[in-house]
């Protein structure tokens, strides 16, 4: 179906181990995720860039249970990272240093400190003035360290609002315009060498036209500072690679690859790459259980047990993610993620949380099969995103999250408790 993600018998396994036993022995909601998939993802971009001999910085934010780092630390992958907190995962993890690059617009002092002490490869950089900020940093601990700048192509991700990135308007980067005075004041530093150019228009990006565009751009203006004696080793062109929320929606990594390999063959660029979602986004997936079931106007609503504070894409973006029971009569086996479903006998719900708000939903006006109370769905595409953009909100206690390894699974994080709750407040 998905990855590693298939039905036996109607019913759902993550590789060799069926979800209704992790949901019985964890309880839910519970976020799932596989180990193949995480490996084999990973292994297909790098496959498909090998050419260029890639770093692939997995991207830290997406996805960030330091398990689950770990298995990248163990894969030699570099990681993209966007704060103190998330250095921090990836030493903990075991993850090698000089394979992160940290981008963000607002690095603390503290956080650049942080970053340089741990040797880190690159500085995505996001203004001018953070950049006299790390150099100032820098020479005062004498210590060298290598920054790419951020570029604002200008070009249109044609993918939602809030996770555009890459036009005039948004906050990241230094337009192009803008980015050669940024060069030509600060480009030939003692301690911050500034060769590295760096780009991420959006998120997803489920064609490869934008990063066609963004990159012509991009290389051109290479062309004009090395013509000017700038020395540029590294081009990072960020993540946004799109994962299939329904089948075949987002291109391969080799479709990727088929496109933006030409442009950078021949270039003397160092690539480097930020996949997030494209990896984790089908290597996990959220189990929740039904609760109530309730007529209201024409509507059927399915009341469950997770809610948009454990997944909170829907309501945010009004994003897609594909719902199926866990098990199924064999009428309703489903060969793939569609949108909508075609099947005979599927009844329109609004699959909705426990939290007091209308935005709480999974799904509106979804063709699932019938429903009963404790019926066990399981949200598809939820590793990317999903858990780490989880919150406590009408204090519930955060989802636990699994990971299966083949025919084994392990609680890599556990569910949080009432106690976990107020354990921060001052009584
Ligand atoms: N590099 C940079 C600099 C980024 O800002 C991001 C994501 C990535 C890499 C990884 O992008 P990916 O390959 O995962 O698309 N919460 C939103 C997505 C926000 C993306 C933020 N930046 C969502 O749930 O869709």
């Amino acid at each position: 179906m998905a990855d590693f993600f298939n039905y036996q018998d109607n019913n759902l396994f993550c590789e060799e181990v069926s979800l209704e036993q992790i949901a019985r022995e964890v309880s839910t909601p519970t976020y799932v995720y596989s180990t193949a998939t995480f490996k084999s993802h990973y292994q297909k971009i790098l496959d498909a860039f090998a050419e260029l001999d890639p770093l692939i910085c997995y991207s830290v934010k997406g996805c960030s249970n330091i398990n689950i780092l770990k298995l990248f630390a163990e894969m030699d992958s570099g990681f993209d990272i966007v704060s103190g907190g998330e250095l921090f995962r990836v030493l903990q993890a075991g993850g090698q240093t000089d394979r992160v690059v940290y981008a963000s617009v607002g690095k603390t002092d503290q956080e650049i400190r942080q970053a340089i002490d741990a040797g880190i490869a690159y500085f995505n950089i996001e203004s001018e003035a953070e950049l006299q900020n790390i150099i100032n940093i820098a020479t005062e601990m004498r210590k060298e360290v290598r920054a790419a700048l951020r570029v604002n192509p200008d070009v249109d991700p044609k993918t939602h609002r809030h996770t555009t990135t890459g036009k005039k308007e948004t906050k990241f980067g230094v337009d192009l315009e803008r980015a050669e005075d940024v060069f030509k004041k600060f480009g030939r530093n003692q301690f911050v060498k500034l060769t590295g150019i760096h780009i991420h228009i959006g998120s997803p990006i489920n064609s490869v036209e934008p990063y066609i565009e963004a990159l012509n751009k991009t290389l051109a203006f290479i062309d004009s500072l090395r013509n000017q004696g700038f020395n540029i080793e590294a081009i990072d062109i960020g993540g946004g690679f799109g994962a299939d929320y329904t089948a075949g929606q987002a291109p391969a990594a080799a479709d990727y690859a088929a496109a933006i390999v030409p442009l950078l063959r021949d270039k003397n660029l160092h690539l480097i790459l930020e996949p997030g979602r494209s990896i984790s986004g089908n290597a996990g997936i959220f189990i929740t259980r039904v609760l109530y079931l309730k007529k209201g106007g024409d509507k059927t609503f399915a009341i469950i047990d997770g809610a948009m504070n454990d997944l909170i894409r829907p309501a945010l973006y009004e994003a897609f993610h594909f719902i199926w029971p866990v098990r199924v009569d064999p009428e309703f086996a489903i060969e793939k993620k569609a949108d909508p479903v075609e099947i005979a006998g599927t009844q329109k719900f609004d699959v909705v949380g426990p939290i007091c708000e209308t935005g709480d939903y999974l799904a509106r006006d979804r063709l699932l099969p019938p429903l009963q109370r404790d019926d066990l769905l399981a949200v598809f595409t939820a590793g990317a995103y999903g858990f780490a953009m989880s919150s406590q909100y009408n204090s519930r206690p955060r989802a636990a999250e699994v990971l299966v390894d083949g025919d084994s699974y392990k609680v890599i994080r556990r569910r949080e408790t009432y106690q976990d709750l107020i354990d921060h407040e001052k009584m």
